[in-house]
């Protein structure tokens, strides 16, 4: 992927997410929200490791990095368990999603289920999973199925932690950024407005769906 001045970037995923999280406070103002910005502030790449095998260690016998691991790991999956509703804001890096949200979505995982109810983690939660791409890759496109991220994360949240997922998608967000994409100017514009459209509406159904 070629670089560009990070001043053409558009932080795509989090106009996206503000839109969903705005929609929200009107219907919750006053609501606590935890944020965790895992891409500018990472998760340790090394505390998956731990947590797996501290999680295995009977409690006396565990490292100190292990108990590090083994408890930021239940807290990670304490606060999605807590929460009324969950946002999640992935661009597609390299194909595929980033070190950094595979580093939290496995520490998760590994967070012993112990003082939680049975059940999949997010068991019938509202969650919006925002996925935010470059280029375009629909039926038809030559790159149709390079697309890693989103079906892997539709997996996880949906199928594995039993989510109440919706997605909003947005492609084409080089467009304006990288020159080589000019001639799909009209069809990022109306991608844009649907993607934004489409978070109101997400926004709207999560409120509603929690107050229910
Ligand atoms: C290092 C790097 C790798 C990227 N890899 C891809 C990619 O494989 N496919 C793609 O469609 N876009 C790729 N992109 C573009 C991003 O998905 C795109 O800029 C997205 O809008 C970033 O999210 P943001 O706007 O919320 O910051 C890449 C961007 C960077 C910086």
């Amino acid at each position: 992927m070629r670089d560009f001045p990070a001043d053409r970037y558009v932080r795509a995923a989090r106009a996206i997410a503000d839109i969903v999280e705005a929609e929200w406070h009107q219907a919750h103002p006053g609501d606590t929200v935890i944020r965790r910005h895992v891409g500018t502030d990472p998760l340790p790449a090394d505390a998956w490791a731990d947590a797996v095998s501290g999680a295995r260690a009977p409690e006396a016998d565990r490292s100190g990095p292990q108990r590090v691991g083994v408890a930021l790991a239940a807290r990670l999956a304490g606060e999605l368990a807590a929460a009324d509703a969950v946002l999640l804001a992935v661009p597609l890096y390299n194909f595929g999603v980033s070190q950094h949200i595979k580093t939290w979505i496995d520490l998760v995982i590994a967070a012993p289920s112990d003082g939680r109810e049975a059940g999949p983690l997010l068991a019938g939660k509202p969650t919006v999973l925002v996925a935010v791409r470059g280029g375009a890759y629909g039926a038809g496109t030559p790159r149709e199925g390079w697309d890693h991220s989103t079906g892997y994360l539709r997996r996880i949240l949906a199928d594995v932690w039993g989510a109440e997922l919706t997605v909003v998608e947005r492609e084409f967000t080089l467009v304006g950024v990288n020159p080589a994409l000019d001639q799909f100017t009209d069809l990022a514009a109306q991608m844009k407005d649907a993607a934004h459209a489409a978070a109101r509406e997400a926004g709207r159904a999560l409120t509603v769906a929690v107050a229910a």
